[in-house]
């Protein structure tokens, strides 16, 4: 049996039936893998998921019912291969009719068989999408409709076709501690690197060469929030990240800025740990604490002279690393998220000190989560105002109060920042 469309499925049937995260399954699956699997097992993986809306679609159109559970995973895989692959369409066909065999059911076996050897016929050139143009955007690109109208709201037509139509650079952004150039990266990790718009990240394929203190990986967005904050810290000052874990941020504020006191918390206390892990691997000194930061705690009050709130969110800006979030997020769990996001900010605020600077974050692109937030917390906080992004590597964003970044325009993940000051 082919071990990569075995992997690919059994990481999958988790992903769909139990709903479990797909970075976490898929990096527990790649631990026994070759490497030549571990690339193509990713690549379906992330490839199924982030298609799954088209692959149903066009399946639907080659079958008189539509299959349910396994029967349809096994034809997901072998559509999607047939589709952006360059596996020869006889291999898909008998691999995942092999595959098929696993539901102990002959129906099953000759059904995938069959339909499989239709769609290989039609896969690469398939163009009948629906003619109702937003049934057609967003099955072409397996995007959620309620999640397209929201997009369409905020942005319009034209932008939300081009958020959802971008492909992302797949390349491993890494972030190195002490400076390196891609010819030093080169020759002493036999990789290629590109730089990027910070001197300290590079763009480099297959992952990271090894996992020392040296290096790390990080997104250019959560990097660039870290510089905003890092910016905005006096010297000796006290920082507060108030939803930190797993740390990415906290960490890189801390080794931009060595004088500072960083306080890193977490609501959950497994995620604080992971805080701890990876503090303990950059070799960089946080204090953490577990904590519920919607709850007020008075010894902080007007403590900080940065605080943080990377708040929890739809994650609809990271569709590239986590691409389930299109199957299982739904329009309700917005205005739920909101109060959440509110309430972290609305407490959190109150540990900033005069003078001091609030830095509202999301990973994700829907203006409810993010403008309205802020517009709604300055209606609400006469003694905060809109401060001020230094950013020179992003000229769009510097100098603004606020900035969404979006992948099709700033080349990294759809982020947001907001910089507010306290007045008094
Ligand atoms: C977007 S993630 C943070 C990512 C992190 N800042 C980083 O850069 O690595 C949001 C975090 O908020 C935490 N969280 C959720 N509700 C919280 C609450 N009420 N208080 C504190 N943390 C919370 C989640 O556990 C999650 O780790």
């Amino acid at each position: 049996m082919n071990n990569a469309f075995l992997k690919s499925f059994q990481t999958l049937r988790q992903v769909y039936e139990e709903r479990a995260f797909s970075v976490i399954v898929l990096n527990k699956t790649l631990n026994n893998c070759t490497k030549r699997d571990r690339a193509l097992i990713t690549k379906i993986v992330y490839g199924v998921l982030d298609n799954d809306l088209r692959l149903e679609y066009i399946i639907s159109r080659y079958v008189r019912k539509m299959p349910k559970g396994e029967a349809l995973l096994f034809l997901k895989i072998g559509t999607y291969c047939l589709m952006e692959l360059s596996i020869p369409i006889y291999t898909v066909v008998n691999d995942i009719a092999e595959l098929s065999k696993l539901s102990g059911d002959r129906r099953t076996v000759g059904f995938v068989n069959a339909t499989l050897k239709t769609i290989g016929i039609y896969a690469k050139d398939f163009d009948e999408y629906p003619t109702d143009d937003l049934e057609r955007l967003s099955v072409r690109y397996s995007y959620p409709m309620w999640a397209l109208k929201k997009l369409i709201k905020d942005y319009g037509r034209q932008t939300a076709e081009r958020i959802i139509s971008f492909t992302p650079d797949s390349r491993t952004t890494v972030r190195f501690v002490n400076s390196a150039t891609p010819i030093q990266i080169q020759e002493r990790f036999g990789v290629e690197a590109e730089a990027t718009i910070f001197e300290d990240a590079f763009r480099i394929k297959g992952g990271l060469p090894n996992d020392s203190a040296e290096m790390t990986m990080q997104s250019l967005s959560s990097m660039a929030i870290s510089r905003i904050c890092a910016s905005l810290i006096p010297s000796n000052g006290n920082f507060l990240d108030c939803c930190a874990a797993p740390g990415g941020k906290s960490v890189y504020v801390k080794q931009l800025r060595p004088d500072t006191n960083v306080i890193s918390c977490d609501i959950h206390a497994h995620r604080v740990e992971l805080i701890e892990a990876y503090s303990r691997r950059m070799q960089v000194r946080l204090k953490t604490y577990c904590r519920d930061m919607t709850v007020y705690e008075p010894k902080w009050n007007s403590f900080f002279d940065t605080v943080l709130c990377d708040v929890p969110c739809s994650g609809f800006g990271v569709l590239d690393n986590r691409p389930d979030i299109k199957l299982f997020r739904q329009n309700k769990d917005i205005s739920e998220l909101m109060k959440l996001q509110l309430a972290i900010l609305d407490n959190c605020s109150r540990y900033v000190k005069p003078g001091g600077s609030l830095i509202y974050s999301t990973c994700t692109v829907f203006y409810n989560e993010n403008g309205q937030n802020i517009r709604k917390f300055l209606i609400d906080h006469s003694d905060f105002s809109a401060g001020r992004i230094l950013l020179n590597q992003i000229p769009a964003a510097d100098g603004k109060d606020q900035y969404q970044f979006l992948p099709y325009k700033d080349g990294m993940q759809g982020f947001f920042v907001a910089v507010l000051t306290r007045t008094k």
